[in-house]
């Protein structure tokens, strides 16, 4: 690909109006997962600027193997995953929710070092994020293509369609497939599908079916950053919607069903209560021990991955793991 001026670019696809019709998104989501019989937030809504900081301390608490072990997979594989990625020749790299992208410069450095011929595509809804990640590429990488964009997923891959044609290869990385419900995931995967061509890849990590007890403690440490993590969601219910929930009468609760693979999170009303949310102009009952649903992580078994990427036409072209086998990364290509 030809070198550009710059070698690290950003476009930003959010408007103004996009901005102001996530605030309005957010307000119709809380008021209808708070008007079902079994009220629900989506855990979508967990990621405002404190909710990113408490989810950057959760990858560290010594409970949360999901980061470590994926690292552990990068680390150890960085070689192969590089060739695989790279075998066909030249591509861009795009990386779907990519944060600060600890874990994909790993593989960005190895590719940097085979020459391979491609350009790296990092998309996050936050901006703050992307400019960051620009700044520590630019002086960490100097050698490396890079083009950052702002915005929803789709609306990237849109972008990308007319803006950067070419092979493919998308990076879906921690897990984030786990939050998804089955027909969520079926349909993003679908969706995803739909900007590929054959030979394009997708590489998404996966937590593994294991020990429920391993689980469990994931997600109810001792020092309780997931609990304030969950919590959150209803403070910024209070920030941005003008709610007036009083966090202290509510509490974490997760629990994990081995038989479907899914840990849960709720926010569990310690106490018969009101809350009024201004930007719902409503306000919501909650009777003593009544559970909000706050969060879905699946976890997968190898079958299980063989299955859901066949169902959105992809095969698996490589599993990698860690040694415990706790993660793995799916290496899929269009059939
Ligand atoms: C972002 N996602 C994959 C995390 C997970 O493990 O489901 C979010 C999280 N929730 C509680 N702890 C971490």
């Amino acid at each position: 690909m030809t070198p550009t001026t710059s070698t690290i670019q950003l476009t930003d696809l959010s408007t103004p109006e996009s901005k102001n019709s996530i605030t309005a998104r957010f307000a119709n989501d809380v008021k209808k997962g708070l008007t079902q019989q079994q009220k629900q937030l989506s855990s979508r809504y967990f990621y405002d600027g404190e909710g990113s900081r408490l989810f950057q301390k959760i990858m560290q608490l010594p409970e949360y193997y999901l980061t470590r072990s994926e690292h552990e997979v990068f680390t150890t594989h960085q070689q192969t995953i590089a060739e695989q990625l790279a075998a066909k020749g030249n591509f861009h790299l795009i990386d779907l929710g990519a944060g600060d992208a600890t874990k994909t410069k790993i593989i960005l450095k190895q590719l940097l070092q085979q020459q391979a011929d491609f350009d790296y595509v990092p998309v996050d809804i936050s901006g703050d994020a992307m400019t960051e990640l620009c700044e520590h590429l630019q002086a960490e990488l100097p050698a490396l293509q890079a083009h950052a964009v702002v915005g929803d997923y789709f609306d990237a891959l849109e972008w990308l369609d007319t803006n950067k044609p070419g092979r493919k290869v998308l990076l879906f990385l921690g897990s984030n497939i786990g939050n998804f419900n089955p027909d969520e995931r079926s349909a993003f995967l679908q969706k995803v599908r739909s900007h590929m061509q054959p030979g394009d890849m997708l590489l998404i990590g996966m937590d593994q079916c294991k020990a429920p007890e391993t689980i469990l403690k994931a997600y109810d440490d001792a020092a309780g950053v997931t609990a304030d993590f969950n919590l959150n969601l209803l403070h910024r219910i209070n920030r941005e919607l003008g709610g007036n929930f009083e966090t202290d009468q509510f509490r974490h609760f997760a629990l994990y069903d081995p038989q479907i693979g899914v840990m849960k999170s709720f926010l569990i009303s310690q106490q018969d209560q009101n809350v009024t949310i201004k930007a719902t102009e409503q306000t919501f009952h909650f009777h003593a021990w009544e559970a909000i649903h706050t969060e879905s992580s699946y976890k997968f078994t190898l079958q299980q991955a063989e299955t859901i990427g066949n169902e959105a036409g992809f095969n698996i072209q490589h599993i990698f793991q860690d040694k415990n086998c706790y993660f793995a990364d799916v290496l899929y290509v269009v059939t």
